[in-house]
């Protein structure tokens, strides 16, 4: 099939079968690049409330630009990956700063902002300015190897350049941005990872996967990397009903997010190394220990991370110097009201939210 036919064959389905969202009413490069940076991290559905709450509480790039990275962080609590919610502030500012507060109109400057890789770039400067560059995500991946029968794993470099070439082969120069999205709902709705709708695809006779039933094993993708275990322990330190909490620092997950002052362990503590740990000569930041409760372990999946975490409430006579310093440094009291309105792990949110502090 000739690949003009073949992305008008996509676009009538698409057009029958697109969904109706908000992303897909505008133009605006800066609704589109939230959305985008949205939809990488998560699916349509869960995205959407996000997006809405975005567009509302920062509906314009300048005002974003000029929003504390904490505020903007505690918008994109329960995402994750919270180094895209930093960039973009970072890439706001920069469009600001360095571009006049107006998006760049093409691929080339769009990928000098930070934040901004080839996919971000290929949507903004498709779907905003109708540049006939090629999006790739995880779909239009998929879609591409089961038509085509291409058994190369999509992040390796051979694999890459192949469907990138091959991708924009596809992408006609008449309404780039349409056979973009196009190409995307096809993959999110009908030619899906697992029981796509082969039987009544209109691709039928052109699918060389479908023709070998190679459905299931394409796209080829890379071994997931094992996951590594960590042991979290949480000390819940309370003063007239606040919390003491500090900011994580940059370097390891979960950067500028607030928590309880941390022990990382190499293994499981029992009670008693527990108390040892935090009555080592070298760590005494309180002048007694009046009552410790461990909760039971707390599992919280990352991507390449699993984290077993308990929560240690501390009953502590303490002096206020003694905050400075091991374990609780640079942490603060914070009454359950601002300790809402920080940036918070899933795992802190939903200790607090369980245990009815907040
Ligand atoms: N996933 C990533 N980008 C998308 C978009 N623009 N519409 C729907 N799903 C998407």
């Amino acid at each position: 099939m000739k690949y003009r036919v073949l992305s008008s064959k996509i676009v009538e389905w698409y057009e029958e079968h697109r969904r109706p969202l908000p992303w897909r009413r505008t133009r605006d490069p800066y609704r589109i690049w939230l959305s985008e940076i949205i939809l990488q991290q998560t699916r349509v559905l869960q995205g959407l409330p996000y997006y809405k709450k975005f567009i509302q509480r920062y509906p314009t790039v300048q005002s974003l630009a000029v929003a504390t990275e904490r505020d903007v962080l505690r918008l994109w609590q329960g995402l994750g990956y919270y180094s895209r919610a930093r960039n973009l502030r970072k890439c706001a500012i920069t469009v600001l700063k360095d571009y006049n507060g107006k998006f760049p109109d093409n691929f080339t400057e769009l990928k000098l902002l930070p934040g901004i890789g080839d996919y971000t770039a290929a949507a903004i400067a498709s779907f905003s300015f109708g540049e006939p560059v090629a999006v790739l995500d995880g779909n239009v991946f998929r879609v591409l190897s089961r038509l085509f029968g291409i058994h190369d794993e999509i992040s390796s470099s051979v694999g890459k350049k192949k469907f990138t070439t091959l991708a924009n082969q596809l992408v006609p120069v008449d309404n780039p941005g349409q056979h973009n999205q196009a190409m995307m709902e096809f993959g999110a709705l009908h030619c899906t990872p697992a029981n796509p709708l082969c039987a009544d695809c209109f691709l039928k006779t052109a699918c060389i996967a479908y023709a070998n039933n190679w459905q299931s094993t394409l796209p080829v993708k890379k071994k997931p990397k094992k996951a590594s275990l960590r042991h979290f322990y949480y000390f819940v330190v309370q003063r007239k009903g606040r919390f003491l909490m500090s900011k994580r620092p940059t370097g390891d997950i979960w950067t500028g997010l607030y928590e309880f002052p941390l022990l990382e362990t190499e293994g499981p503590l029992s009670q008693k190394q527990l108390e040892k740990s935090l009555t080592k000569e070298n760590q005494v930041y309180f002048n007694k220990i009046n009552s410790m409760k461990v909760s039971s372990a707390y599992k919280h999946v990352l991507t390449h991370q699993l984290i077993h975490a308990r929560f240690v409430e501390l009953g502590l006579e303490m002096k206020n110097e003694q905050l400075d310093k091991g374990l609780f440094a640079g942490s603060k009291f914070y009454s359950p009201r601002q300790a809402a309105a920080l940036p918070k792990s899933v795992l802190i949110n939903r200790y607090l939210h369980e245990t009815g502090a907040l």
